[in-house]
């Protein structure tokens, strides 16, 4: 757990001792309260586990799952291995996300050069996404790229200004930079006729593309159905159920031990025993 949410936990325990006289065995760490609270970003719909952020502990989602709000525009973003992302939706039912790459929705000139990258454990480019290589810095574009696939980009630290895209290239060859970006094959792109170029490209990245979530969460169903929340076992990542009993484990929540009624005319007893 990073110290800035642990910072977060504290204080928001210390927010709740203060307002609340509640025992002290349970105010160390409520994950189940706090993993029962989605995540909101403005109009948009509510999600919960594998994700975390804006309020919901890391222990409520995959360490590479946060997602940012921006209150003020009420966008969504992520960072998947070093590279910001809007993120454009998020479906739970088919575990997809489909985002689009922050840097490159306004145009093709980044002032830094990271390709898109996906650790294969946690997340998977759905079928039908194709790899394109913008390559930065060249004195000229090669003699065989045709003039719609190039463009221009005055960069520091860059010499040649010159730029050219190409598909399913390697590194930038006789230019200086280049970066990888997936691309999706949505129509027009998939049509035989369908001529690409930097403008289109332009335009399939403001699009986006979808990836998939590998997370586990068969647990999910009964833990919910049990009362509980999914979230994380802070040492191994693993899925885990937090129960409103403070308990977590690899099991759905024991059922709550049953409140004894008491006899007629007596007081039931205090809730909790301080
Ligand atoms: C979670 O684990 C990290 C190290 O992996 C540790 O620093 C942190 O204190 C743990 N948090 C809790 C609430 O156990
Ligand atoms: C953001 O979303 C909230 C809640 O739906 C809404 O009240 C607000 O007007 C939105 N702000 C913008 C800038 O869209
Ligand atoms: C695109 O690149 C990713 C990551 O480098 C790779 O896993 C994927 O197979 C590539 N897709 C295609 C269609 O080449
Ligand atoms: C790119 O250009 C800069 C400035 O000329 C140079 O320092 C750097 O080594 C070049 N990098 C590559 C990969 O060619
Ligand atoms: C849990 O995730 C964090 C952040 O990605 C990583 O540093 C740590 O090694 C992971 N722990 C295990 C046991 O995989």
């Amino acid at each position: 757990m990073n110290s800035s949410v642990f910072s977060f936990l504290s204080d928001f325990v210390f927010l709740l001792l203060l307002f609340i006289q509640i025992p002290s065995s349970l105010s160390n760490d409520d994950r189940y309260t706090a993993c029962r609270k989605d995540f909101v970003c403005g109009g948009g719909i509510p999600v919960g586990f594998p994700f975390w952020g804006n309020g919901r502990p890391s222990a409520c989602g995959i360490p590479e799952l946060e997602l940012k709000c921006d209150h003020e525009k009420n966008i969504t973003t992520m960072n998947i291995n070093k590279v910001a992302y809007r993120v454009l939706e998020i479906n739970p039912e088919f575990k997809t996300l489909w985002i689009a790459r922050e840097d490159y929705l306004a145009g093709l000139c980044p002032p830094q050069f990271p390709s898109s990258t996906f650790n294969p454990k946690i997340l998977e480019p759905v079928e039908g996404i194709r790899n394109f290589t913008l390559i930065y810095g060249c004195e000229d574009a090669p003699k065989t790229i045709p003039g719609p696939r190039t463009f221009n980009c005055k960069i520091k630290d860059v010499d040649g200004q010159s730029g050219y895209i190409k598909e399913g290239v390697n590194g930038p060859g006789e230019c200086n930079r280049s970066v990888i970006v997936p691309v999706s094959d949505f129509p027009p792109w998939n049509t035989p006729v369908f001529e690409w170029n930097v403008e289109t490209l332009k335009g399939q990245l403001k699009t986006g593309f979808v990836v998939r979530w590998k997370v586990n969460m068969d647990l999910c169903g009964e833990c919910s159905t049990s009362g509980g929340v999914c979230g994380i076992v802070n040492d191994t990542n693993q899925t885990t159920c937090h129960c409103p009993d403070q308990s977590s484990g690899s099991k759905p929540c024991a059922p709550p031990a049953p409140t004894p009624i008491p006899p007629p005319g007596m007081h039931s007893p205090p809730e909790i025993s301080l």
